[in-house]
């Protein structure tokens, strides 16, 4: 029976680069289902639509086919054909799949994407809501967060090391309006779902960070 581990929790507390490790660690298939709110964010933007333009965007999905693919054991994403991993990597990019996210008609739109996927094989999927909607069954469930400040520092870093320009005061800003809009969106919105184990991260380093997630899912997994 494939099984599923949900990582949820707001952006920068580690989860993709954990899952990743998890991941393999297990030989299951990882998920990163924030790439496919970007890759809505990106189409719409790309086609000239506001990501706020609620009404819009949700015409606009009759147009656009999101896949994801595996391509070398990594993921990839796909808009009509065309990979847009690398694209989807952008602050500009983080905004609108926010933005999008918050639409009832994107939210559906994805639902049976990520289900389908976990559906036929076990997943470490990470996101927002994969614990309390996706995926309410999976067998192991965190919630994964960290201070804003170690948060945006982590992401800082990624940002500089791909040459980005945005400043830390910026990647904070940025990361504090995120978590807010995704945290009070009427549809699904970022939460710890009652049976998920909340892990803090700030202050860790990764090794330390990924003992204790292997912790708890060792303990779940068993139970
Ligand atoms: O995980 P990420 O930063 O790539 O996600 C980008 C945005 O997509 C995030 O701000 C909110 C949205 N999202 C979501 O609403 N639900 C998910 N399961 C994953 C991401």
């Amino acid at each position: 029976m494939p099984y599923a581990i949900a990582i949820d929790g707001p952006a920068g507390a580690g989860k993709s680069t954990i899952a990743k490790i998890l991941a393999k660690e297990l030989s299951l298939i990882y998920v990163d289902t924030g790439a496919l709110y970007r890759a809505v964010g990106y189409y719409v933007t790309t086609q000239g639509i506001s990501p706020e333009d609620e009404a819009a965007v949700a015409a606009s999905l009759e147009d656009v086919r999101v896949d994801l693919k595996y391509v070398n054991g990594e993921q990839r994403v796909f808009v009509n054909g065309e990979d847009v991993s690398g694209e989807i990597r952008t602050p500009a990019m983080s905004m609108a799949a926010s933005r999008v996210s918050a639409i009832p008609a994107v939210r559906t739109f994805l639902l049976h994407t990520q289900r389908d996927i976990a559906a036929n094989q076990s997943v470490v999927m990470d996101g927002r809501d994969i614990g309390t909607t996706i995926l309410p069954d999976a067998k192991v469930k965190i919630f994964l967060t960290a201070s804003p400040e170690s948060r945006a520092t982590r992401r800082f870093a990624e940002l500089q090391e791909k040459g980005d320009p945005a400043t830390y005061d910026e990647v904070l800003a940025d990361m504090i309006k995120r978590d807010y809009d995704d945290s009070h969106r009427e549809i699904s919105p970022l939460r710890q779902a009652e049976d998920a184990v909340l892990v803090d991260t700030s202050g860790d380093t990764l090794e330390q960070s990924v003992a204790r997630i292997k912790a708890v899912v060792a303990q779940q997994l068993e139970g």
